[in-house]
């Protein structure tokens, strides 16, 4: 009998079914598209039963191409740090609040008052972070007061769809970590950080390693999605700790760089050492006894989504490459500062705009869109700064994401990381990880390391151009000082979004 792992994805676009075959051969994947919801400025909500439905879809697709009866085991994985508020009888009783939802900066900063911010940071691993999922909680309990006093349990965008699978209340450690009240050090909930958001401690899921068995497909779960009764479920992971299982991403000085929607650097860190100032988030790793380090930009190749859509949406992508590769490395000296939907390393700062700087009457559309390429690429060799100033010392990284399939920006990341970047024989990150997840806890692999080294190969490299690392070398220093320059100037304009 064949023998699948499914992945499933619960994204901020869509979510997607993954299966995968015992040697990490990607059988099928189905996706369904779920809507975003911006209501105000700074919100960013989705509805959860869009996810489980979409999910559901997607299974009963999967089933197309391979028979449940063949399914060994189910992971998770999913956008991070989403608030889902759920009554006594597990129903939402509001919209999901995301990852990017930028609503709850004045809960942050009277949290990080209460507990001090040298002993938060040692406690989360991070600064804590309007994205982060308590600051949510917070927020609900000083605006909206109805719904807060009604729930009776808070869980994760992919656990909410773990719960509709299974009826079990459970998030795993590295994904708990983003909720901002895990202990992740000790990797459980964290009574101080709990006692200081002053919100009943029940509320929280039960917490598991990323590879246990979490809970089991129930009846209920198995009409909805065709799965099979009593399926295992294992943990997973959070989407970028699950894509650095899925990228191979498990032993020290190995570093993924991610460039989707939002840009995450990602290493393994030596043990649980967090980041003094707390600028990178250090959380627990999907192998027990690890843990991990990451650095992320909000906008990255949603930065040049948004300048291709607003400025040249007849173009296809070829053409705009074909453009970027005409226009000389500094783009005639316009410089791009690619904070569109606020930042948080390292510059923790919702307010944090785009910018253009530097235009001349030379300027046109193809320096704008490498500008935007160099942009986000300086964005991202910041936070390749921080996994070294934290002994993180990659000789080569591994880059993902849609960013990868455009030659000229894959050169331009490489020269201004300074690293040769190679991609793999999956692109499906994610997924893939929570499917390797799945099979090594139910045994297929002894451990993640052997399940990772079985399936995952290099494809193809991108070596420096040392003239392209000097040019680059030469002006990140420049890039470097956006930030500080229109701070105050993007916090003064925010006055005038709404
Ligand atoms: C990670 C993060 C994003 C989301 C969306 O901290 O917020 O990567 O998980 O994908």
């Amino acid at each position: 009998m064949a023998k699948y792992f499914v992945g499933i994805d619960v994204s901020t676009t869509a979510s997607k079914a993954l299966a995968m075959d015992e040697h990490g051969g990607v059988i099928a994947v189905k996706s369904h598209a779920h809507a975003l919801s911006t209501p105000r400025p700074l919100w960013s909500e989705q509805d959860p039963e869009d996810w489980w439905t979409a999910t559901s879809s997607a299974l009963r697709e999967l089933w197309t191409e391979i028979s449940p009866d063949d399914v060994a085991a189910v992971g998770l994985t999913g956008q991070m740090h989403g608030l889902t508020s759920l009554d006594a009888n597990g129903r939402p009783l509001r919209p999901a609040i995301l990852w990017n939802d930028q609503r709850s900066l004045a809960q942050c900063t009277e949290i990080t008052e209460k507990v001090g911010a040298k002993r938060l940071y040692r406690l989360i691993g991070s600064i804590l972070l309007p994205g982060f999922t308590a600051p949510k909680i917070l927020w609900l309990k000083q605006n909206e007061p109805e719904t807060y006093k009604q729930i009776a349990h808070v869980l994760l965008p992919k656990d909410y769809v773990r719960f509709r699978m299974s009826g079990a209340y459970v998030a795993d450690v590295a994904d708990g970590s983003g909720f901002g009240v895990l202990d992740i050090a000790a990797r459980m909930w964290s009574d101080e950080m709990v006692a200081a958001f002053d919100f009943p401690k029940t509320w929280l899921p039960e917490l598991c390693e990323s590879q246990d068995i979490s809970a089991y497909v129930s009846a209920e779960g198995a009409a909805a999605t065709g799965l099979k009764i009593g399926t295992p479920i294992v943990g997973g992971a959070g989407d970028q700790p699950a894509g650095g299982v899925g990228s191979g991403i498990v032993e020290r000085d190995q570093v993924s760089l991610s460039i989707g929607t939002s840009g995450v650097a990602y290493a393994v860190s030596a043990g649980y050492a967090p980041e003094p100032d707390g600028r990178l988030h250090t959380f627990c790793g999907p192998i027990p006894n690890t843990w991990f380090h990451m650095g992320v930009m909000l906008s990255a190749a949603g930065g040049l989504r948004w300048m291709h859509d607003e400025f040249a949406p007849t173009m296809s992508y070829d053409e705009l490459n074909t453009d970027v590769e005409s226009v000389p490395r500094g783009a005639l000296g316009l410089l791009f500062a690619p904070y569109l939907t606020g930042e948080r390393n390292p510059h923790p700062d919702p307010l944090a705009r785009g910018a253009f700087v530097g235009f001349t009457l030379r300027h046109g559309l193809a320096h704008m869109a490498r500008a935007v390429m160099e942009g986000v690429a300086f964005g991202i060799r910041d936070q390749v700064e921080l996994l070294r100033s934290q002994g993180v010392h990659p000789k080569e990284a591994v880059i993902g994401g849609g960013a990868t399939n455009s030659k000229v920006w894959r050169q331009i990341f490489t020269d201004i990381i300074g690293l040769p970047l190679y991609t793999i024989n999956t692109s499906e990150g994610a997924a893939f990880g929570a499917a390797i997840l799945a099979a090594v806890g139910v045994n297929a692999f002894p451990d993640v390391p052997t399940a990772c080294k079985a399936m995952i190969r290099r494809v193809d490299t991108t070596e420096p151009d040392p003239s392209g690392v000097a040019d680059y070398e030469r002006l990140y220093p420049t890039f470097k000082g956006l930030y500080p320059a229109l701070r105050d100037s993007f916090s003064a304009l925010a006055a005038y979004e709404s």
